[in-house]
């Protein structure tokens, strides 16, 4: 929610933080705004409504150069997406500048208060609060008016802040959305993900909540919520800059269905051994003692990151005999929930930073769980907070819409229920081995799966006019139903609803007519005749069925309108490979209905507020 850049150093700071913006956009896309100190030591700012191209227009029309400057792309929380609500905001002299990510729950109370001592507000945002405290502390030192400001605050934050009166000195601090600060020479940066600092540099120190850093050109000096220094832990990014890029295809979000066969070997390299058997997750601290400990393990995570929870359930209950419960993260910090002894509870996130999952795991943990985080981003609060964190190793997601972090969580969650199993004496290893092999086959059988886009194009041609969808599965499917219509509905605003197969005839059936698709995920398993006759009862009531089968079957032709098909598999990994063909169908009825793929309107790539 949000994406937001600073810069302070020897270059000209317009294009680096457009730059940075460009590459933080999926954060947020309702605004933008820079705000540039120049060498006569005055603040410039230019905002825009709508997305950043807005801004780069009135930028060209009405240039800025400075040394130093702070950048935001907006997901509007308080107040419409107007340019009056744009970051950056600024205190009534237009001496200081601040933009922020994040929620200030007492906005209404400070605003009272500033308002009684005279400050006039400009915007409906909870934001401008900050800026005017900011003004009201400020004498003479930047980082003590910041630090009183935070005293006042109550809510999540991350926060830029540059003044006209110290020049060449950013301040951030952060309390929930993540800061990253990237260390060049004689110049530093700021962002909320790594990307925008890729292309100078990959040493970077991810700021810890509370904690408050003064950056320069030449030095970054961290502080704790108590005004304690502390000292600059640096961390070197692997990534390769080029994988956050579009790297030729039209959508970040097609590049990464396409990047999925390589996500899920990086996700498998040196953990497992197909011809030993073994199994290695040692970042996870899964040991003999831990696995057959355990009471419980609670899945805990939202949207697309609950439905991979969900297929985790069926593999550890299945394989490893663990009892699975899965949450989704904003019911579980809100329900009083019962944590038995022993419990480990995981967390699924793909940024490592939706406000409602680090609640989540932390309310398990104040109930004395074990926590564990299955996570993309190195270094992000989820994988800080835990005792135990198995990288998904998708590399950066751009698009909105979750492609490649779903299928490599699933890789790591069905990791985990062998790993269980191995410990807990549950499965053999042979019965290991087979499935290692088969799991190795996996990220070729997708390429199969990608190398049909044309004839899924096709299908998606067939079907976009439906104004509704349902999406059906059982068992291991269902969570992959699911998943479909989450994908559907999410990036081309078309009605979708995922449902058990065998709950069909308990209310749903009523929607089906000619004009309700039903996308029935149907490949070889033991629930496949019971699916079959669900998919029956639906033609019968005149509905268009879209089935998603295993290669070669002809049974399912008769009574389906269009067929994507799916490689053979152990019926344990339909769910991966299922996925691929509904992202697919997404992607291309989206795109067909000229939607805005990669950035769906009113979403956000990482949700930091509740
Ligand atoms: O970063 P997280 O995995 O914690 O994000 C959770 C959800 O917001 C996310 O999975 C969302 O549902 C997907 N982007 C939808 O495609």
């Amino acid at each position: 929610m949000c994406g937001i850049v600073g810069y302070v150093g020897h270059r000209d700071v317009v294009p680096i933080l457009l730059e940075g913006l460009t590459r933080l956009e999926y954060r947020g896309y309702d605004s933008a705004g820079v705000a540039v100190v120049d060498r006569g030591g005055s603040v410039g700012i230019r905002r825009a409504a709508g997305k950043l191209v807005n801004l780069k227009t009135e930028l060209a029309d009405d240039p800025l150069a400075g040394a130093y400057g702070i950048g935001h792309t907006r997901w509007a929380t308080h107040g419409k997406p107007t340019t009056e609500n744009a970051h950056p905001h600024q205190d009534a002299a237009g001496r200081i500048a601040l933009v922020h990510n994040g929620i200030i729950e007492n906005f209404l109370e400070l605003r009272s208060g500033l308002e009684e001592r005279g400050v006039e507000f400009v915007s409906e945002t909870d934001t401008e609060v900050i800026v005017h405290l900011v003004s009201s502390y400020y004498e003479g030192d930047l980082a003590a008016a910041v630090r009183r400001t935070l005293d006042d605050l109550e809510g999540i934050y991350a926060i830029v802040v540059a003044s006209a009166d110290e020049p060449d000195k950013l301040v951030t601090a952060r309390q929930g959305p993540p800061i990253v600060v990237g260390l060049g020479e004689n110049e530093n940066f700021i962002a909320s993900d790594v990307p925008p600092v890729m292309g100078y540099t990959r040493d970077v120190v991810f700021l810890d909540d509370g904690q408050l850093a003064v950056v320069t050109p030449d030095e970054v000096t961290i502080q704790d919520g108590a005004g304690n220094a502390v000292e600059a832990v640096a961390q070197r990014v692997t990534w390769d800059p080029v994988t956050a890029e579009k790297g030729g295809f039209k959508h970040f979000m097609l590049k990464e269905i396409h990047e999925q066969p390589t996500a899920i070997r990086d996700s498998l390299i040196g953990r497992v051994n197909r011809h030993t058997g073994q199994i290695d997750l040692g970042e996870l601290n899964l040991d003999e003692d831990l696995a057959n400990s355990m009471s419980e393990l609670l899945l805990l995570g939202c949207g697309t990151s609950w439905h991979a929870a969900l297929v985790g359930k069926y593999w550890i209950e299945k394989l490893a005999g663990v009892p699975v419960k899965v949450d989704h993260a904003s019911e579980f910090r809100y329900r009083d929930p019962l944590v038995a002894d022993g419990a480990v509870a995981c967390a699924i996130t793909q940024s490592g930073e939706t406000a409602d999952t680090l609640a989540a795991t932390r309310e398990a943990k104040d109930r004395g769980a074990k926590l564990w985080t299955i996570c993309n981003v190195v270094g992000s609060m989820a994988t800080r907070i835990s005792d135990g964190v198995l990288l998904t190793q998708a590399g950066p997601e751009i698009g909105v819409a979750s492609t490649k972090a779903f299928t490599t969580q699933l890789t790591c969650l069905y990791l985990i229920a062998l790993k269980l199993a191995e410990l807990r004496g549950r499965l053999s290893r042979e019965a290991i081995e087979l499935r290692l092999h088969n799991l190795a086959r996996l990220p070729g059988q997708i390429e199969g799966i990608v190398a049909q886009a044309d004839k899924i194009d096709e299908v998606a041609r067939r079907v976009q006019h439906f104004k509704q969808f349902l999406f059906i599965g059982r068992g291991l499917l269902y969570p992959i139903a699911l998943e479909g219509a989450l994908k559907l509905k999410e990036i081309s605003y078309i009605h979708a609803h995922g449902y058990p197969a065998g709950e069909m005839k308990h209310g749903p059936i009523a929607l089906i007519d000619d004009g309700v698709p039903i996308v029935a995920l149907a490949p070889q398993s033991d629930l496949y005749e019971k699916t079959a006759s669900n998919m029956q009862e639906a033609k019968a009531r005149d509905g268009f069925i879209l089935a998603v089968a295993t290669e070669g079957d002809e049974n399912l032709a008769d009574f389906s309108d269009e067929l994507l098909s799916i490689p053979d598999c152990l019926p344990e990994f339909a769910p991966l490979l299922a996925s691929v063909p509904l992202q697919l169908l997404s992607y291309y009825v989206a795109v067909r209905l000229g939607c805005d793929v990669d950035q769906p309107r009113n979403l956000a790539k990482s949700v930091t507020v509740e």
